[in-house]
This record gives C-alpha cells, sequence and structure tokens, in this order.
C-alpha cells in the first residue's frame, strides 16, 4: 500500500514510518519540521516539507495514497493552555483538512493518533474506550473534538477511520518538551549528569508505552477489511513517574536520591492507565516490558550526549 504518515519527521512519525516500511508499504511524509527533523525520516521514504493546514501546496506532490496515519499536532499541553486557538487550528481544523485530504488522494483508511488525555482525570482507571472525555486541557478537549470527525467520516461508510488513544508514549528520538516527555527528560539529564526536576510529588501515574509498540499497532492491520474503532494503544499498567526516575537512575549508575521537586503543573492528570481489552481483541499487545524500553530509550540518550 502506498501509506501517507502526516508528522513522519517527529518522535512516534518517524518509527510509524519504519514500522510501515518493515511491512513493505510505500511510505510519503508530510511534515513542517516545526518539531520534527529531517533526518529522522528513513531515506527509503518519500518526504515533503509541508503544512497540514495547507495541504493544497504538497497534494499534488502526493498524487494518490491508499492510507493516511494523522500525526502531526501541537503536542505540547501548556502551549495548549496558553495558545488555545491555536492547538484549535492545528489539531481540530488540522485534522478536519486531513479527513478531506485523504478522501481526494483516494484513500480508504484514516487512522489518527488521539490521546489518552480526552479522558481527563476520570477516576474509573482503567479506562475503556465508552468511558466519557472529561478533557482537562484544550489540548484533550481539542483532541476529543477531533476524533468525532474521524467517526462521523466513518459513519458515512466511504473512509474508514480509526482513532487510536496513545497512552504516554516514550523512547528513542522524543523530544525534552511535550506531552509525555518525563522519560526522555530524565533520560536527558542523566546522560548529562544533571539533575531534573520532578513535577509534583512524584506519586502520578502513568501508563507507559514504548514507540516501538505504538508504531506497530498504527501499522497492525492495515488494508484489512473490517469496521472502523476507537482503541486504547497502552498497557493496563500504572506507573509511577517516581518509579520511573529510579529505573533511569540504576540503569544511569546513579543515585535517585536527592531530587528537585517543583509545582504540578496545570492540566496534568493525576492517575491515568488504559484498558485494553477490546486492543488485544483486535489482536494487537504491546510486547515491550517497560525495564527493556527504559533501557533502550537511556541509551539512545547517552549516544545523543557522547562527546
Ligand atoms: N508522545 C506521546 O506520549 C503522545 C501521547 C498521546 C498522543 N500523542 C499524539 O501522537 C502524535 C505524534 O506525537 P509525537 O510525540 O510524535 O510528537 P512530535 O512533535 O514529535 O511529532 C509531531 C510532528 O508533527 C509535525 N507538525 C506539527 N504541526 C504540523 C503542521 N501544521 N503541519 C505539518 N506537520 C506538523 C511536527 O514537526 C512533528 O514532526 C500527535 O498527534 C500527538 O498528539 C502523543
Amino acid at each position: 500500500m502506498r501509506v501517507l504518515v502526516t508528522g513522519g519527521a517527529g518522535f512516534i512519525g518517524s518509527h510509524v514510518v519504519e514500522a510501515l516500511l518493515a511491512r513493505d508499504h510505500q511510505v510519503v511524509v508530510v511534515d513542517n519540521l516545526s518539531h520534527g527533523l529531517r533526518d529522522n525520516v528513513s531515506p527509503r521514504a518519500q518526504f515533503i516539507q509541508g503544512d497540514i493546514l495547507n495541504p493544497e501546496a504538497w497534494r499534488s506532490q502526493v498524487g494518490q495514497a491508499d492510507a493516511m496515519i494523522h500525526l502531526a499536532a501541537q503536542i505540547s499541553v501548556p502551549v495548549s493552555e496558553d495558545e488555545p486557538e491555536s492547538d484549535v487550528r492545528t489539531n481540530v481544523l488540522g485534522t478536519v483538512g486531513m479527513l478531506q485530504t485523504a478522501q481526494q488522494l483516494g484513500c480508504r483508511e484514516f487512522r489518527f493518533a488521539s490521546s489518552a488525555a480526552v479522558y481527563g482525570d476520570n477516576p474509573r482507571v482503567p479506562l475503556d474506550e465508552d468511558e466519557a472525555g472529561v478533557p482537562l486541557s484544550y489540548y484533550g478537549l481539542d483532541k476529543c473534538i477531533a476524533e468525532f470527525y474521524v467517526r462521523h467520516e466513518d459513519g458515512k461508510g466511504t473512509l474508514k477511520g480509526m482513532v487510536l488513544r496513545l497512552a504516554n508514549v516514550y523512547g528513542p528520538r522524543q523530544r525534552t518538551q511535550g506531552e509525555g516527555g518525563v522519560v526522555a527528560i530524565f533520560s536527558e539529564a542523566l546522560a548529562h549528569g544533571t539533575r531534573p526536576v520532578i513535577f509534583g510529588d512524584g506519586g502520578q501515574t502513568r501508563d507507559f508505552i514504548y514507540v516501538g509498540d505504538v508504531a506497530e499497532a498504527f501499522a497492525w492491520k492495515l488494508g484489512e477489511p473490517g469496521p472502523g474503532m476507537t482503541l486504547n494503544i497502552g498497557t493496563e499498567t500504572a506507573v509511577t513517574v517516581d518509579a520511573v526516575w529510579r529505573h533511569l537512575a540504576d540503569l544511569a549508575g546513579q543515585s535517585a536520591d536527592g531530587v528537585e521537586h517543583g509545582p504540578e503543573r496545570s492540566g496534568d492528570i493525576r492517575h491515568s492507565r488504559l484498558k485494553t481489552v477490546r486492543t488485544a481483541a483486535w489482536g494487537f499487545q504491546a510486547r515491550t516490558p517497560l525495564k527493556e524500553g527504559l533501557r533502550e530509550t537511556f541509551q539512545y540518550f547517552q549516544r545523543l550526549n557522547r562527546p
């Protein structure tokens, strides 16, 4: 299949590109490089520097595609709080535009990267896909609204629209800003021999999933017949931010003690864990154990910071 990946120069997108290429798909990446890096994109993929808010500028270069995987987004919760209109433009209008562009390109499938942030601070963890979305941030709200557009298009029957609600993704190539970047921030600090600041008391829990597993989920059963779905992509395991810090400090051979705690961040969720029963019924399961994923990530940051 010929697959267009928006945001394919980013952290998750660049791994999705590799998972697609490993399955012998032809891949086209569209990314404006506002947060991604050209070097992240495999030379085996076609790269177009373009903005999802201006598809007329690049659509003819793509020509035709069978599926679109839409990851390009404004990913920072604090930025969404400071600039809500800009978040709506990129994360809602950008997605609406990509649904139209996908159909103009001849796509039959559209996979959308949504987020656990749509659930907000719902206490009924682990959360299944039918739980109400009560977002705490504009970022979560805009992902929630964009999801409705994907499901609406799916309901028309011409484009199979799938929503993948990602838990906290970590792994190599994650930048140290943005959503869920705690593993990257800790790894970079340890690789530099400095100490990070932990927001809050460190007792907040997250469902951490390795980026290689998320990339597999986006490539999973692409092109196969079946209904579009909304699926959680997580591990169903809650891990405290403090435990992640201790694992990483241990990998670095440094003491975990004496780390500074800062105030909680506005819009942050206290506990986040996703139920994966529906995803397992689809045949997909995250496979990378946390310790293995943390080791891969820390080693990546060590290589980056080597003089
Ligand atoms: N990282 C996580 O833990 C996480 C969790 C839940 C959901 N997500 C979602 O997964 C997707 C990918 O996130 P990521 O962590 O890889 O972030 P990322 O910033 O590394 O990737 C996003 C990419 O989109 C590009 N982009 C941004 N605005 C664009 C625009 N207007 N036009 C074209 N390209 C544009 C950026 O340059 C970047 O390469 C996003 O939709 C994000 O909301 C991420």
